[in-house]
């Protein structure tokens, strides 16, 4: 498979804490990616750093062969990326269609951005709360909108960040066959979550992050299993439960 992504000994500093540290990954045309990682380890960091919201202190972000360290997030988004954003609200007092189509001004004008958001709503089944407004939503609609929204830039790269926090099982189940369906159509995706059932049923791969390096790489089963990743993050009761727990 041909790699979308490219990231080469990725650095970011904030004065003395490196809060990424020397990161390298590849990411497959279609592949679903996990990053897990305590609090504080830097997933959130290295989205923001994909996405140029953060510019690398070092390193080489390469989007279809093309490096994109250092360009401003509209020209990243431009170029097929962009992210969710983890605790960044709607605009509240806007309803959900004007919340989604502010991400279709990107590339058309606020009539093209308006049916694209309107079609972009059909498929991630919020059709019906088009003119809600962003305040009311509940958690299970306001994850959907943010992936709208996000989706209304036609990136071939989408980052989620934690979007799932907020959701009971039930509720995650249904996201989690969103997810499968835009995949099904062809995005390649990085999810950041602390809930492993979701990590772990979506993701064909995932890399484990600990205070800003990677410490494993693997699919669910060996990552579940990695000692260094049990240690960090899962802890033994985890790893005892298994993988498909
Ligand atoms: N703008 C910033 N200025 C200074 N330090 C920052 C900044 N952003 C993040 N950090 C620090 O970088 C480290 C990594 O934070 P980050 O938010 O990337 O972690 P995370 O893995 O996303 O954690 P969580 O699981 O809690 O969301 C933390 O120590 C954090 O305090
Ligand atoms: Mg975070």
């Amino acid at each position: 498979m041909s790699a979308i992504l490219s990231v080469r000994n990725l650095t970011r500093r904030f004065g003395g804490l490196t809060a990424v540290n020397n990161v390298s990954f590849d990411l497959s045309r279609g592949e679903v990616l996990g990053l897990i990682g305590p609090n504080g380890a830097g997933k959130t960091t290295l989205f923001n750093l994909l996405v140029g919201i953060h510019k690398p202190t070092a390193g080489s972000i390469r989007l279809d062969g093309r490096e994109i360290a250092g360009l401003a997030p509209n020209r990243v988004a431009r170029a097929g990326m962009t992210k969710t954003f983890q605790n960044v609200a709607l605009f509240q007092e806007s309803t959900v269609l004007d919340n989604v189509l502010t991400g279709g001004l990107l590339h058309e004008d606020v009539a093209g951005a308006r049916a694209r958001a309107a079609a972009i709503l059909d498929r991630v089944g919020l059709a019906g709360i088009a003119h809600k407004l962003a305040g009311d939503l509940s958690f299970p609609e306001r994850a959907r909108v943010e992936v709208a929204r996000a989706l209304c830039t036609r990136p071939a790269i989408l980052l989620l960040d934690e979007v799932m926090a907020a959701l009971t099982p039930v509720e995650m189940e249904a996201f989690l066959a969103l997810v499968r369906t835009l995949r099904a159509d062809g995005l390649t995706l990085i999810v950041v979550e602390h809930h492993m059932h979701a990590i772990m049923t979506l993701c064909d791969r995932i890399l484990v992050l600990n205070f800003g390096g990677l410490i494993a790489e693997g699919t669910p089963r060996e990552v579940a299993h990695h000692p260094a990743v049990i240690e960090a993050y899962l802890g033994k009761a985890y790893a005892e439960g298994g993988a498909d727990a």
